[in-house]
């Protein structure tokens, strides 16, 4: 889809979408249109059940005479209650409607925003921006044409005072509109096309950007001591991969500062290995890579928006699978700091793969902050369900920061806690740490997070859990069903708030 913003002006043909803020007042523009065409949008609002509220929608065909082709109002409601995410939904719902209709190209204008907390400038430039998240589809494996099922919109203009503002604006959420595609894009292939090494060559792409990539081979993990990482992809035919990529967008003074990190659980796929997962669903476990996806989709949309940090994104690849030479349970491993892990089922893997990743990170770069994504638990599931991602961490400014930036996105997590009680749980009798705890299906995901944090050393850490979230069953305004892209816009928006200056 294309976008471009212009200045207030009724355009000359196709769609038309204009706003009704709350109480059905119509905007300036609206009113305008309803004069030109006999006061058929206000008998349309009062034949109908459109109030004006967020959300609401109605579509009205233009009468004979008209120069555009389709009227759509949309409801803002009260306009000092508006945020970003409000204007991003309308985007999103516009195309959705739009696509219903067939309309292939519209202007949305956005007029009379009175007190809206938004610049109208950066109002438009969310509409634009949730269009385009609305806009993703992953269809590289369709080979049929199907005209009904194709998008029909291929164009949208938003209108609004000052236009040049919201063109400069767009232009940076542009770039986070590319990141959360790659993560989605990454999410969606399956295994047979994306394991460790066909997805470490994707981070190759980001090259391009300026964004330094090294990847580390199996042989170079073992020289590192990465027993647990490397324990898991043992049964694979797959190669493990570790890599790293650096984005330093950092200047003058604070170009030498210490890097913020980003850590990603990236199994390619999750049989679950010898503690083999039941068959019904197991074909989810592609997307058990959403981590890693997260993390390189964020470092992508850094880079592509030249963000002013120095950022590293580490992500563990491996494949956990059943097989002759795959780990079996009471396997003991040692990891890269050391630690003896006795492996107690096979299919708490992601925290093993974690585990290296992290030590590796923070003894390599020894970053000002750490966070860690990951589809680690089903348990986090049954704790928040696909509305909020779970938060663990060693620190209370860094959990708030992120909260934050949760909030301002719309991309929400929530806190846990953890505690030495849930620690004592992973202590194995024959070895320093087992990896699953001994309270059976009893807090889950706090014992793995208690798990990870034996990995952080002093490094204030962050570990999200993003298994019920990285792939969703049903459509939102900005988020198609399918690979979601959770946390690129969350943590995009946690390194400009807290670490890019003013
Ligand atoms: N990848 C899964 C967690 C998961 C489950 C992600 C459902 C997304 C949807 C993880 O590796 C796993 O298998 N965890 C086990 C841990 C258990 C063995 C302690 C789980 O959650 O059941
Ligand atoms: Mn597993
Ligand atoms: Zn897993």
């Amino acid at each position: 889809m294309k976008f471009a913003f212009s200045e207030i002006s009724l355009p000359k043909r196709n769609s038309l979408a204009v706003p009704v803020y709350a109480d059905k007042n119509f905007s300036s523009t609206a009113k305008e249109v309803d004069n030109m065409i006999g006061g058929m949008l206000s008998r349309a609002v009062d034949a109908s059940r459109f109030n004006g509220k967020k959300g609401d929608i109605l579509e009205v065909l233009a009468p004979a005479g008209t120069e555009v082709s389709r009227i759509i109002l949309f409801g803002m409601g009260e306009k000092n209650e508006l945020t970003q995410t409000d204007f991003e939904d309308l985007g999103g719902t516009l195309v959705r409607k739009l696509n219903g209709s067939g309309a292939k190209i519209v202007t949305v204008i956005l007029d009379d925003l009175g007190d809206c907390p938004l610049k109208d400038s950066d109002a438009a430039a969310r509409v634009a921006f949730g269009a385009k998240l609305c806009s993703y589809s992953f269809n590289r494996y369709k080979t049929e044409d199907d005209p009904a099922s194709e998008p029909s919109l291929g164009k949208m203009t938003v209108a609004c005072k000052t236009s040049s503002g919201a063109r400069k604006a767009f232009q940076d959420l542009e770039a986070i509109a590319e990141g959360v595609f790659m993560t989605r894009d990454l999410v969606s292939e399956p295994a047979n096309t994306l394991y460790p090494e066909s997805f470490a060559e994707r981070c190759r792409e980001l090259s391009s950007l300026g964004v330094e990539i090294e990847i580390l081979n199996e042989d170079k993990m073992q020289r590192l001591g990465m027993g647990a990482l490397l324990g898991v992809g043992q049964g694979s035919v797959r190669e493990s991969q570790l890599v790293v990529m650096r984005w330093n967008g950092a200047s003058g003074k604070k170009s030498s500062r210490k890097p913020i990190a980003f850590v990603g659980k990236g199994v390619c796929f999750d049989t679950g290995g010898i503690s083999l997962k039941p068959g019904p669903g197991m074909e989810e476990m592609k997307w058990d890579m959403g981590g890693a996806g997260t993390v390189t989709g964020l470092m992508k949309a850094l880079a592509g928006r030249k963000a002013k940090a120095n950022v590293v994104g580490v992500i563990g690849l491996v494949e956990n699978m059943p097989d002759g030479n795959a780990q079996r349970p009471g396997d003991i491993v040692t990891a890269m700091n050391g630690k003896t892990i006795e492996i107690l089922n096979t299919d708490a893997e992601g925290r093993l793969v974690l585990a290296d990743a992290l030590w590796y990170t923070q003894d390599r770069f020894e970053p000002e902050i750490m966070i860690d994504l990951a589809t680690l638990t089903g348990a986090i599931i049954i704790s928040l369900g696909h509305e909020n991602a779970g938060l663990f961490s060693n620190n209370d400014d860094l959990a708030g920061q992120i909260f934050d930036a949760g909030e301002a996105v719309g991309e929400g997590v929530w806190r846990l806690p953890m505690s030495k009680a849930y620690a004592k749980q992973i202590k194995s009798p024959i070895a320093d740490l087992q990896n699953i705890g001994t309270g059976g299906r009893g807090a889950g995901s706090i014992v793995a997070a208690e798990f990870l944090k034996e990995f952080v050393g002093d490094t204030p850490w962050a570990h999200i859990d993003i298994a019920g979230m990285a792939w969703s069953k049903k459509d939102t305004p900005t988020v198609p069903k399918g690979g979601t892209g959770y946390g690129v816009r969350l943590l995009d928006r946690f390194v400009r708030d807290n670490y890019e200056g003013k």
